[in-house]
């Protein structure tokens, strides 16, 4: 499966949405995750995040290995996205900022 990560956080660009084949995406406040369950690993998000938040599982840095277990968890509380939508305000000031994780609204 695939995992998005912590530089999604305050960004939430939605271009990953928008092309995956299946109905993979859910939406919270401020970050999107992967249904594990839905994902058929076919990479397309990968290349249309301007973040570059979305690994596939056995990739995930060393230190954000825990957002796949988030992703899991928070799939199962946030409606489908199946569309882009305008990144939150500030994503391009955020993109790239390290420490969001405490950001991360549920
Ligand atoms: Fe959807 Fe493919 Fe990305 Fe999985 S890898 S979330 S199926 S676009
Ligand atoms: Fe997040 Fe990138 Fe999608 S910032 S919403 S994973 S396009």
């Amino acid at each position: 499966t695939y995992v998005v990560t912590e530089n999604c956080i305050q960004c939430k660009y939605t271009d990953c949405a928008e092309v995956c084949p299946v109905e993979c995406f859910h939406e919270g406040p401020n970050f999107l995750v992967i249904d594990p369950d839905e994902c058929i690993d076919c990479a397309a998000c990968i290349p249309e995040c301007p973040a570059d938040a979305i690994f596939a599982e056995d990739e995930v840095p060393e230190d954000q290995r825990d957002f796949t277990a988030i992703n899991a968890e928070l799939t199962k509380k946030w409606p489908v996205i199946l569309r882009k939508k305008s990144a939150l305000p500030d994503a391009e000031a955020w993109n790239g900022k390290t420490d969001k994780r405490p950001l991360l609204k549920e």
